[in-house]
């Protein structure tokens, strides 16, 4: 890396990023529904003031956090670890297939493609230890779903995203791939380093003065879709790694743990997915 990851410079551009991939989606919340939960989220705050008696000095330690929040351009950072996981759960309590796990910040569409054997974008001599991942995409009558695609992206060898994080090419380690008419996938990549959220910012001011720590063990993100399929977000994992117990993002599961087995060369590991149809 020549230059460094700034809070502010990242979580600029996951606002970006976040508006103009999702904020469509956001519009047309009925008011009886927005009364009743923003009803229940005041009523749980009001409810901790006066079990801990909250002073006006905590309280305007508060209203400053939470405008350095936005000076820092961390609202996306702030809801993606400490409240999309449940959001996750609730949205994919339903499914028969791979239930999934938090998107984060860092997705971006329109990776290159790939068909259904190959390499993500690399730089020459790219960090990390080769990982070469097979699988096969089904769906839950064990069919194989026609134009099944799995979307790639994640963390170099030093826990940084292109487009996020300077220096990087645009699409490093960003990658589609299209499984073959079995549903079967071959992907070339590098192992992923554990990931700091950034630490020079408001998120990291609410680390520090909790004690908590900053950490999401390495993890490959994955969104995978299919024509007439619901569309599984995932992250997938790698045992050993000391932060799989206490992610920051509290996004681990058991069933999103890889086996990867050393080969000559670097490693080699089998993970395939099982979508949902879509409910009629
Ligand atoms: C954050 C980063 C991630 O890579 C992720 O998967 C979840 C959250 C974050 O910085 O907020
Ligand atoms: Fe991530």
């Amino acid at each position: 890396m020549t230059a460094t990851a700034t809070a502010a410079a990242s979580g600029a551009n996951a606002t970006e990023r976040f508006k103009s991939d999702k904020l469509a989606g956001a519009a047309g919340t009925p008011p009886e529904r927005v009364d009743l939960l923003a009803r229940e989220v005041l009523d749980a705050v009001h409810a901790t003031i006066r079990r801990h008696k909250v002073t006006y000095a905590e309280y305007n330690a508060l209203k400053a956090w939470l405008i350095s929040v936005g000076e820092d351009g961390e609202w996306p950072l702030f809801l993606d670890v400490w409240v999309e996981h449940v959001v996750e759960e609730v949205a994919t309590e339903h499914r028969e297939g791979n239930k999934g796990t938090i998107e984060g910040p860092y997705y971006v569409p329109g990776a290159p493609e790939r068909g259904a054997h190959g390499s993500v974008p690399m730089r020459e001599g790219e960090p990390g230890t080769p990982l070469t991942w097979t699988g096969q995409v089904t769906s839950t009558d064990g069919t194989a779903p026609a134009g099944a695609k799995i979307e790639l992206w994640h963390a170099d060898a030093d826990g940084f995203y292109s487009q996020f994080a300077p220096g990087i090419p645009e699409w490093n380690l960003r990658a589609s791939f299209t499984v073959d008419a079995e549903g079967r996938f071959e992907i070339h990549t590098v192992r992923p380093a554990p990931y700091q959220i950034p630490t020079d910012g408001a998120c990291g001011k609410l680390i520090a003065a909790a004690g908590w720590h900053a950490w999401r063990p390495a993890h490959l993100h994955v969104k995978v879709s299919a024509p007439g399929h619901e569309l599984l977000t995932a992250q997938l994992y790698f045992p050993g790694d000391e932060h799989n117990d206490d992610d920051i993002a509290s996004a681990v599961k058991p069933e999103l743990m890889l086996s990867p087995r050393p080969v000559d060369g670097g490693e080699t590991v089998e993970y395939g997915f099982v979508l949902d149809p879509e409910r009629s």
